[in-house]
């Protein structure tokens, strides 16, 4: 049985997709069952990074959505749209969902979790936090039997990148900020990364998983790194300080017995003390402490983007689906490790 697979996107990680799908043969064996049957790009005269027959390519993003040909439809355009309209499509027509797309998970969620219920399909997002990090499924699965009590996270390596050379150059944010740009380290509108949005959708994301419910990013706080300045980073190097930008979901402590518990979940600047395990990760890389009881502390830490690894994490969704679906081939029912209902958004 051979999966085939829809890619929307031949940018930067859909590139990397595509260069694991075509070297196939030196890696694990179930992929060799799965094969690229379509390629969605905006234009088809664009050089590309990864050798790929002209068939595969089109321009026509909805005919990979309603090609009854294609299992998996493997969303990795980015933006809100047409991604969320297209992975809509994708599901009502009956095709499992791998997305790298945490802005549309993060508003979208709701209404794409309850659409991929009833249609009874997979939507798998672990690329969508962290790049190549594993932290969706873990936070699924093997943490699943914690209670978490918090989740603290370095999930934007642009500002990371930033943060870290203002502390070794002792530079101002806009000029680094101005050098990481020509670098090709920060994009040409940097607002999402710098203003914490990126981070925000992450860990509402992040949130949602570890704690259940349905986390709205309207209800997470969002606080860039444009006002952290040269002089506040020296003053936290001198009290033992670095300064991160910190992505946190954590429960609160009730204030009586009697009242709720609360979830504070907040992106923002933050004093964080030298021994910590989060103060020691610099430059692009990501890392994401989970605390919970009976396990104690985890921390996961790798490359938060790229081609590469971001599309290790994209596979590895591809996979899991293949791998469930050979297993269940006549199943009615979703494998509840790796399907997610609305209500509990993606916790088991
Ligand atoms: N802009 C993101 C970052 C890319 O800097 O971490 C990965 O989501």
């Amino acid at each position: 049985m051979a999966f085939k697979i829809g890619l929307l996107g031949l940018g930067t990680v859909g590139a990397g997709t595509a260069q694991i799908l075509l070297d196939r043969a030196s890696r694990h064996p179930l992929l060799q069952e799965i094969e690229i049957h379509s390629i969605g790009v905006r234009s088809l005269s664009k050089s590309r990074p990864v050798q790929l027959a002209d068939e595969l390519l089109t321009t026509d993003l909805e005919a990979i959505v309603n090609d009854p040909a294609v299992d998996i439809v493997v969303e990795v355009l980015g933006g809100l749209e047409p991604a969320r309209s297209l992975i809509l499509k994708a599901i009502a027509n009956g095709k499992h969902v791998v997305t790298a797309n945490k802005a549309v998970i993060a508003r979208y969620g709701d209404e794409i979790y309850t659409a991929a219920n009833s249609a009874g399909v997979y939507v798998m997002l672990e690329a969508a936090v962290g790049g190549g990090i594993p932290i969706i499924q873990p936070l699924k699965q093997y943490l699943g039997v914690n209670r978490i009590h918090a989740v603290t996270g370095i999930v934007n390596g642009t500002t990371n990148y930033i943060l870290t050379r203002m502390q070794t150059e002792k530079g101002e944010f806009g000029d680094i900020l101005a050098d990481a740009q020509k670098l090709g380290y920060a994009e040409a509108d940097p607002t999402a990364d710098v203003d914490g949005l990126d981070a925000g959708d992450k860990i509402a994301i992040l949130a949602s998983l570890a704690f259940g419910g349905r986390i709205k990013l309207q209800e997470v706080y969002c606080e860039g790194i444009r006002k952290v300045s040269a002089a506040d980073i020296a003053y936290a190097d001198k009290l033992g300080f670095v300064i991160k930008l910190l992505a946190i979901a954590k429960l609160q402590q009730p204030a009586t017995d009697n009242s709720p518990e609360a979830l504070e979940v907040r992106v923002n600047p933050t004093f964080v003390p030298k021994t910590h395990p989060l103060a020691s990760i610099n430059g692009v890389y990501n890392a994401i402490l989970v605390e919970g009881e009976p396990l104690g502390q985890v921390m996961f830490f790798g490359p938060g983007a790229g081609a590469g690894a971001t599309a290790s994490a994209v596979v590895a969704d591809i996979m899991n689906i293949a791998a469930v679906l050979k297993s269940n081939n006549n199943a009615t029912t979703l494998h509840p490790l790796l399907s997610c209902s609305h209500q509990h958004y993606c916790a088991i």
